[in-house]
């Protein structure tokens, strides 16, 4: 899908669909009325009807309109004028590519990001536009016929500024917007696909395919034999059940001019979590191929990186593996030996994530980086603690906690930070190794996050547990990209391309 940015009169611009916010109780938005005037009051004789009285989402298709170049307009309700939030924008929004995708329009103009949103400017307005129409586009038919597939899909959606002087800011924002629109279709794509198809052999071919479309890119994956080399025992224990060889994926990208140190991101790439010998319970076991989702965000950001030329450098890790009971696999009560050289007792297999992703901060290391971000859907228990609206946030460095939850307000993506103090270190005491590697029920996602701190110490570094975020439940099962948004939004910041203001 492509995204324009464009300014001048509404009324004669020519357009399939244009698309005008309407308020409660049926008050027309700015946009709107400057179209009722070229349309002899058009627009408010229809509001008299009361068919839409602007709770937001709802929407009115209007057609034949006099004195209007745009072959039709689409009333969409905003909610009440003075409580439009990003979030109700992007309900709007999302209500009438909802609508388009069902009609043969084909493209669109929209005006609402002159509606401002609260928290917004010009810039995130547009950017929230891009990102909400994007995230409504998207469907999933790689293994199913999509019948409810638009007959005419919104191939371009223009968005619509009043001001001549925020062009540069809105063509920007919708640069920035489709890249990170395409991270997240990346990442949901990923998540989606199932653990016979999204193996860790298939997550390392797309990213050799990933590296063959961009110069800047470097793509490496450590095989098992690389791995026993150098020692990984904690992530090759974790893929000794399973047919699949684990793969280690290194994704290099040298933007910056000079030899500055690199960000790291790893992310968590367990394509399929049946949790071993400690095995899960049956009931949505399925959704454990979502596993590898903070593996699938690492994909997102490096792709939006190269999209955007960003000027950092950046470097993805992600440890890729299955975790499935077998005569092979790790037993409660196993003894293994990390590339760190500490010793792990695995009292659980199915605490596998940060198994694989305790070898991948050690090997972080060796790229020296000015910092490391993991993403991994660690624990449960995050969930339980802080519901499906944030990610856990962790990390002692009080700085580097800001610039993550700013990036994620800035990005409509939030994380909330956790504690990572040292008194919880002491329940993952083991008996016959350096460590064990749970924590007990109390505080679960602290604990996972006190494991991973053990091998981190040789950088600036921030665990975020997307259990909760990466994917939804029900009725619209599914990945949501997460925490794509916050990680290119960190990056923009970084490069110095935005503040976090915009
Ligand atoms: N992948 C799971 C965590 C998870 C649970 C993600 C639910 C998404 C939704 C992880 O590998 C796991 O199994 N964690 C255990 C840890 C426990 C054994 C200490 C958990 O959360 O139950
Ligand atoms: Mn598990
Ligand atoms: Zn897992």
């Amino acid at each position: 899908m492509e995204f324009k940015i464009k300014t001048g009169e509404l009324a004669k611009l020519k357009t399939p669909c244009l698309i005008l916010g309407v308020f409660e109780k049926r008050k027309l938005s700015g946009p709107a009325e400057a179209v009722d005037e070229a349309s002899g009051g058009h627009l408010s004789e229809i509001m008299k009807t009361g068919d839409l009285d602007g709770e937001t989402g709802r929407t009115l298709m209007l057609y034949a309109i006099p004195g209007i170049s745009a072959e039709r307009i689409l009333l969409v309700g905003c909610g009440k004028r003075k409580e439009l939030t990003r979030a109700s924008y992007r309900q709007a929004l999302s209500a009438a590519i909802d609508l388009l995708q069902r009609i043969h329009a084909g493209e669109a103009l929209c005006a609402l990001p002159d509606l401002a949103p609260e928290g917004t400017n010009p810039y995130l307005a547009v950017r929230d536009a891009v990102t909400a129409a994007a995230d409504r586009v998207y469907r999933y038919s790689a293994t199913k016929e999509d019948k409810q597939a638009p007959k005419t899909p919104l191939r371009r959606l223009t968005l619509w500024v009043s001001n001549k002087e925020d062009l540069t800011q809105a063509e920007k924002a919708a640069r920035h917007g489709a890249a990170i629109a395409a991270g997240v279709a990346l990442a949901k794509e990923l998540g989606n696909l199932p653990g016979n198809i999204c193996t860790p052999s298939y997550l390392a071919d797309q990213a050799v395919e990933l590296g063959g479309r961009f110069d800047k890119l470097r793509v490496e994956v450590l095989e098992e034999g690389d791995m026993e080399e150098l020692g990984m025992g904690a992530l090759l224990s974790v893929s000794r059940g399973s047919r699949q060889p684990a793969k280690l994926i290194v994704m290099d990208y040298r933007g910056a001019q000079d030899g500055a140190n690199p960000v790291v991101l790893v992310g968590k790439g367990l394509t399929f979590d049946a949790g071993g010998i400690s095995i899960k319970p049956a009931a949505e076991m399925d959704e454990m191929k979502y596993d590898m989702a903070g593996g699938a965000s690492v994909f997102g950001a490096v792709q939006a990186a190269c999209e955007l030329d960003l000027p950092i450098n950046l470097v993805g890790v992600v440890p890729a593996s299955e975790n499935l009971p077998d005569g092979a696999a790790n037993k409660p009560g196993d003894i293994v030996k990390s590339l760190s050289g500490q010793t792990i007792e695995i009292l659980n297999t199915d605490a596998e994530g940060r198994l694989i992703l305790c070898d991948a901060l050690t090997y972080s290391e060796r790229f020296d980086p000015e910092l490391v971000i993991d993403m991994a859907t660690l624990t449960g228990a995050c969930v339980v603690a802080l519901g499906k609206h944030p990610s856990g946030l962790f990390t002692k460095d009080d700085k580097l906690a800001a610039e993550i939850m700013a990036a994620g307000d800035a990005a409509a993506d939030r994380a909330w930070r956790m504690p990572l103090w040292d008194d919880y270190q002491s329940q993952l005491d083991s008996n016959f190794a350096d460590m064990a590697n749970i924590g007990g029920r109390d505080g679960g996602a602290i604990t996972a996050a006190c494991f991973l701190s053990r091998y981190a110490k040789a950088y600036r570094w921030a665990h975020l547990d997307i259990a909760g975020t990466a994917w939804v439940s029900g009725k619209e099962k599914g990945g949501t990209g997460r925490p794509v948004p916050l990680l290119v939004q960190l990056l923009l910041q970084r490069s110095g391309e935005l503040t976090a203001e915009g």
